[in-house]
């Protein structure tokens, strides 16, 4: 959460900061600022909204620097308003500070220096860091930042501009990531590589406590202790993939529709079709380690948890491996037993999300070995897990999940299957497994073609103010996610439920204004769930159903139908999710929410 951008060259350090800084919207779009010097000052702009509200101030300002740092806010520490955004300053405005992170002992540090004459304007924990450096200033900025790094507790990716230092932008980093950017005359610094674009030609990240001195033409890195460090730079890998909406209103319905197309690039060339099995590239563990895999642990956050719940019911059932599932905020704080022989799997969209990167530090620290699944090339999961399978699903821009979640649940899929036949699982199998696989590109786009079916249904259920979405097996997961959708985008109160459970309490919130969404495309649990179907409208609750086309007795349960394609339980959260999808798009702009970037939130949760 919060993105960090600054830039020093010959360039218009505003206008090359602002957009770069509008690439990392999707951290956080609550409030904005930019700072930088110019003629020896420290000069500044800050908006709350969306940075196009900042960079129209700026325009108005006719804001010009040299250096520039700025950063997009998605607010922790004090609500979103100008004075709480960053840039933050100290007492006399000798320097300007962006940070990501949370400093957790900012009130012990706020008071140790109000007590020395800190007078604070912000309700931000940033502010305090501002202060601290400021405090340890006599006259080398480098020495400064370093001697208040260590009071430091928390993580932060930080970027300061000091007026007595006009040329220059200091950077540090702990437990966040920061890249510095290499182009021809000219430095970046950023929270995310993607957002340099081809401007920049080789990278290097900013390692554990390290700390940078950018320039136009140079930087120098030092550790900790400041001693000097040389790191090799990393080519940049340019994504020429198109990022507008196109003919699409939103980023989330063009993610949505884009679906077929993400799961043929997540199937391609990783089907054995000749062994009934799965070939995954990226995949560098050595075969007899993954022949000793005798327990599984998988982390996750949000969507990426819901496609880990539905791995872990695969692996468990098709390759017979125990696999636990754990949200990665609850086990960071466990003192967790990782016995020998466990392969862990972290699953994340962005690769940033700070739980899960914890939980993975944590497991490493104990000598575990990390999977990653993962859609952002080069993030902080891709590097530091033993290996990674990426998903190939293209740049995801919505804050809500979509494309990467059916992704997320084939590319498990695809690794389930190879960890099978590796066991027990004959070639049969594995080829019904194949199969259906590579059928889901073309059910999801059927079920894409009835796009104006599932909006009519999101009209007539719009109103409503709380729903549950009900599903077994393989449709608890889908259910978790398709709520968590709805709420999400459209603000909507809903619960997702394993239906078996609706009896022990929540069954009490059913009545005529409590619509369920039933999911019914799990053959398995399909005459348990109708059993449910009766306990809801037995009270009144009025019932979509969502189920595999062909299935019966349903006609009489549900005021409404939605058939998908009919597919085997494993990937039937695909067809199903999809349609859930649209649904809560539908209902969300039927209740006139912001969908792309929906409020609270963030497209990766860098804090905890
Ligand atoms: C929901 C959503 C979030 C993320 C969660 C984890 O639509 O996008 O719940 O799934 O924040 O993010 P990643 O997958 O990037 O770790």
């Amino acid at each position: 959460m919060c993105g960090i951008f600054g830039y020093v060259g010959p360039r218009d350090a505003v206008k090359v900061t602002i957009n770069g800084l509008k690439k990392l919207e999707y951290r956080g779009y609550d409030s904005s600022g930019i700072a930088g010097i110019k003629d020896g000052k420290i000069v500044h702009c800050k908006e709350v909204g969306k940075i196009a509200v900042m960079e129209s101030k700026a325009n108005e300002l006719n804001l010009k620097l040299d250096v520039a740092i700025s950063q997009t806010r998605w607010a922790t520490h004090g609500k979103p308003s100008r004075v709480n955004a960053h840039p933050h300053f100290d007492n006399d405005h000798t320097l300007a500070l962006v940070h990501n992170g949370i400093i957790e002992n900012h009130s012990a540090l706020r008071k140790a220096l109000e007590e020395k004459g800190s007078v604070f304007v912000s309700d931000t924990d940033t502010e305090v860091v501002a202060h601290l450096i400021s405090s340890n200033y006599d006259g080398d900025i480098l020495k400064a930042v370093q001697q208040s790094l260590p009071v430091l507790k928390g993580n932060y990716a930080i970027a300061l501009v000091h007026k007595n230092h006009p040329h220059q932008i200091v950077v540090a980093a702990h437990e966040m990531p920061l890249a510095i950017g290499v182009g021809k005359d000219e430095t970046f610094v950023s929270s995310d590589t993607n957002s340099f674009g081809s401007q920049v030609q080789e990278v290097v990240f900013l390692g554990e406590g390290e700390i940078a001195v950018i320039k136009k033409d140079q930087f120098s890195l030092y550790d900790s202790s400041m001693a000097p460090i040389s790191k090799k730079t990393k080519v940049m890998a340019q994504q020429m993939e198109d990022i507008s909406k196109g003919e699409y209103e939103h980023y989330t319905l063009k993610e949505i529709f884009e679906q077929p197309q993400s799961l043929r690039s997540a199937l391609l060339s990783r089907c054995l079709d000749e062994y009934g099995t799965a070939i995954l590239e990226g995949l560098n563990f050595e075969v007899t380690e993954l022949l000793s895999v005798e327990r599984i642990l998988i982390l996750a956050c949000g969507t990426s948890l819901h496609a880990g719940y539905v791995a872990s019911y695969m692996l468990e059932d098709m390759a017979r491996i125990p696999t636990q599932i754990e949200i990665s905020s609850e086990f960071r704080y466990k003192n967790p037993v990782i016995p020998p022989r466990t392969l862990v799997i972290a699953i994340s969209q962005s690769g940033e999300t700070a739980d899960t990167l914890a939980a993975v530090r944590e497991i490493k620290a104990k000598g575990g070995r990390i999977l990653a699944i993962c859609n952002v090339m080069g993030s902080s999961l891709a590097r530091e897990a033993d290996s990674c399978l990426y998903l190939r699903a293209g740049a995801e821009i919505g804050v809500c999940s979509t494309k990467a979640f059916t992704s997320q649940v084939t590319v498990l899929t695809l690794f389930t299957l190879l960890m099978a036949r590796m066991r027990h699982m004959s070639k049969g199998q594995g080829s019904e497994i194949l199969q259906a696989l590579k059928k889901l590109p073309d059910q999801v786009q059927t079920v894409l073609d009835r796009h104006d079916e599932i909006q009519a249904l999101a009209k007539k259920y719009s109103h409503h103010d709380n729903f549950f979405f009900l599903g077994r097996h393989f449709m608890y997961p889908a259910a978790l996610e398709g709520a968590l959708k709805l709420k999400e985008i459209s603000y909507i109160n809903a619960n997702g439920y394993p239906a078996g459970e609706m009896k022990h309490g929540p069954i009490a919130l059913i009545n005529a204004d409590c619509p369920s969404i039933t999911l019914l495309a799990n053959k398995a649990t399909y005459e348990k769930m109708l059993s449910n179907l009766q306990e809801v409208k037995s009270r009144n609750g009025p019932i979509l159903a969502i189920a595999s086309e062909g299935a019966h007795g349903l006609e009489k349960l549900a005021d409404d139908i939605f058939y998908v394609p009919e597919t085997i339980d494993e990937t039937a959260v695909i067809p199903t999710s999809v349609a859930l999808q649209l649904f809560a798009y539908y209902v969300a702009k039927e209740r006139g929410a912001d969908i792309d970037q929906p409020r609270n939130l963030a497209k990766s949760v860098t804090v905890e």
